[in-house]
């Protein structure tokens, strides 16, 4: 079926109207009360108070909207297919009103009657549960919501139990309300990928559509789940996901939201079509860029403006970068304000608020462009200064020395001097590295940051570990943590450095120093690399030292300059201890073999923060 954003926001709207909602208009993109996001994220932030029942919410207990949110935990990704900074959520939520039954009856009843999918196209997951009845923090598997969709004519094997990482929404923050979820996933027909292939796997077999989240429970600060004594529902659908997947378009930009902004990116550069996968990339990146700077800018809360921090600093990342791109296609300077304007023209009329704030958009948009582009002419000129002192630096050793290995990294100090002399943040210098088949000495950039103690906030390297917690789970996790930053190493290289680590009964998290997005493919080297141990059931050997005799076995020390002379406890994962995997200096605690782990299996790779990656990773049994 094809259909419009238009077209799809009043089909929401209306069909959840029918069913007793009241359409309420969504909130800023800033969060009110809220200083541990930066953006709002999803439909349900601005609901929370209501959500956990802090007061009745003055247009009732049931409600829809259509919700602008923005994401930056992909940023580096923009410019597939897929990934956008900004998107707009559907949502509908009963706050203690209706339950899983209406909610998954309605969800059922939208997409085969009004979107037009066959029910033999749909799979969902559920809960599967966790925990045993008795024991704290029991929380029995959804059963009911697998029934519900049973009666409703999904069959069993369409309907998958997945544990807490797959089907568990929330909280936004680090606290607040949260639960169970079901999400359905379009079957796009294509062949499945291996024998694990299943809704979640990133093949693109499988689309996810909607989310139905079961709001029970509230997170605590001290990381419990306590029942919230309330039934509300929250779900989320995106629309410009939702649009691509029914108009069949190849990639989000080829949708109707994005046209009339493609179209004005190719007038600009006075390109009727982009051709190479660089350029192509370019007018993604500018399209959702300018997209996301000019909703932050013309938000009816405002007061985010192009600045070195928080939210003003991925304002100015974003106009930065978009104008770089731009400039990659040949668009003159000034281009900011026409993309806002065929931006704010394409959108007033949901938001009306773009037109209300069309001037300070301009505003904003015209002096970032201007501050940037000062200096950017400059800073590029010293950055392919540099690069072709480095080539020829190569060439010299090369024609020499046959054995030399080239030298392809900018210094951490170049990195420094374009950040603070031409406002180059480091992403950029990143990207214009990669461009030229170069890397960037993070660590190095780090260091002559925090040397001059400016815009520390830029430099986040949390190594937040979550509280001593030693059950079995959380055990393997370690142990895990252990094989994955040595798979790491070996498959992208040794710069791979802990950066921060934390573990739950469900999942490891680990940060760690890499410069780029990881390919699927390095992504199941490392998978493989870390079953290879498990398989191989290695035995994990204890033993004390001090920090100089680990280095001389060669253990990985992390935090070097927090130990002294005491003895520390170093974990080897190896057939011998000198025939090792991994050697680490470490608290503990451990299994013994690494036979009883499991599966492993990488959920998620995604920016952390400049030049750190950030890892999700579960055991399966
Ligand atoms: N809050 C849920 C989500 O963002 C619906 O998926």
């Amino acid at each position: 079926m094809q259909i419009t954003a238009d077209q799809l926001r009043n089909l929401y709207l209306d069909f959840f109207k029918s069913k007793g909602h009241t359409v309420i208009s969504g909130a800023s993109l800033i969060p009110e009360n809220d200083p541990t996001v930066l953006f709002t994220t999803a439909g349900m932030h601005p609901l929370v108070p209501y959500l956990m029942g802090k007061m009745p919410h003055p247009a009732g207990t049931r409600l829809t909207d259509v919700q602008k949110c923005v994401r930056t935990g992909d940023i580096d990704e923009v410019g597939d297919s897929a990934h956008l900074t900004f998107f707009e959520m559907l949502g509908n939520w009963s706050l203690n009103d209706y339950f899983k039954k209406e909610a998954i009856s309605w969800s059922f009843e939208f997409l085969t009657t009004k979107l037009g999918f066959s029910p033999s196209q749909l799979s969902v997951t559920v809960f599967r549960g966790e925990g045993k009845p008795g024991e704290e923090g029991y929380i029995p598997a959804d059963e009911e919501a697998a029934a519900i969709w049973k009666s409703l004519g999904i069959p069993d094997e369409r309907i998958y139990r997945l544990p807490r990482e797959d089907n568990w929404w929330g909280p936004a923050g680090e606290t607040g309300p949260c639960g169970p979820d079901t999400e359905m996933f379009i079957d796009t027909g294509k062949p499945a990928c291996g024998p694990d292939c299943r809704p979640g796997c990133h093949c693109g077999k499988f689309i996810e559509i909607w989310n139905d989240v079961f709001m029970q429970f509230n997170k605590t600060a001290e990381g419990k789940f306590v029942p919230l004594g309330r039934h509300n529902v929250d779900t989320g659908m995106g629309v410009e996901r939702t649009i691509c997947m029914m108009n069949g378009c190849a990639t989000v930009y080829d949708t109707d939201v994005f046209a009339p902004i493609m179209a004005r990116i190719k007038e600009l550069s006075g390109k009727a079509s982009f051709e190479t996968p660089e350029d192509v990339r370019s007018s993604r990146v500018v399209a959702d860029h300018m997209r996301t700077a000019t909703f932050i800018l013309g938000d009816q809360k405002g007061g985010v403006t192009p600045g070195n921090v928080g939210a003003n600093y991925v304002l100015r990342r974003l106009i930065r970068s978009a104008v770089r791109h731009a400039r990659r296609l040949g668009i003159a300077p000034g281009f900011t304000e026409k993309m806002a304007a065929t931006i704010i023209d394409e959108y007033k009329h949901v938001y009306p608020e773009l037109e209300q704030n069309r001037e300070r958009v301009f505003q904003e948009l015209v002096a970032e462009e201007n501050r940037f582009g000062k200096t950017l002419d400059e800073g590029k000129r010293e950055f392919d200064k540099t690069v072709a002192g480095i080539r020829r630096k190569n060439e010299f050793m090369g024609a020499k020395d046959p054995s030399y290995i080239p030298d392809t990294r900018i210094s951490g100090k170049q990195a420094f001097r374009l950040y603070d002399t031409y406002g180059y943040p480091l992403e950029m210098t990143q990207e214009l590295a990669r461009e030229a088949g170069f890397s960037v000495d993070v660590e190095g950039y780090n260091e002559c940051f925090k040397a001059h103690q400016e815009l520390s906030r830029a430099n986040v390297g949390s190594a937040k570990s979550g509280l001593a917690e030693h059950s079995e789970e959380t055990t393997a996790l370690h142990t895990a943590t252990h094989l994955l930053h040595k798979a790491l190493k070996i498959v992208l290289g040794d710069h791979c450095n802990q950066k921060g680590s934390n573990i739950t009964a469900e999942r490891l998290r680990l940060d760690f120093t890499h410069g780029e997005k990881m390919t699927p493919e390095q992504i199941k080297q490392v998978e493989d690399l870390v079953n290879e141990q498990i398989k191989a059931d290695l035995p994990v050997y204890r033993d004390m030292m001090t920090l100089d005799e680990a280095r001389a076995a060669g253990a990985t020390a992390l935090f070097s300059s927090k130990y002294t002379d005491e003895k520390l406890s170093v974990y080897t994962i190896g057939r011998t201890r000198d025939d090792f995997f991994s050697k680490e200096v470490c608290t503990g605690p451990h299994v013994e073999h690494t036979g009883v782990l499991g599966h492993f299996r990488i959920k998620k790779e995604e920016s952390s923060s400049a030049g750190v990656r950030r890892i999700k990773a579960v055991l399966e049994k």
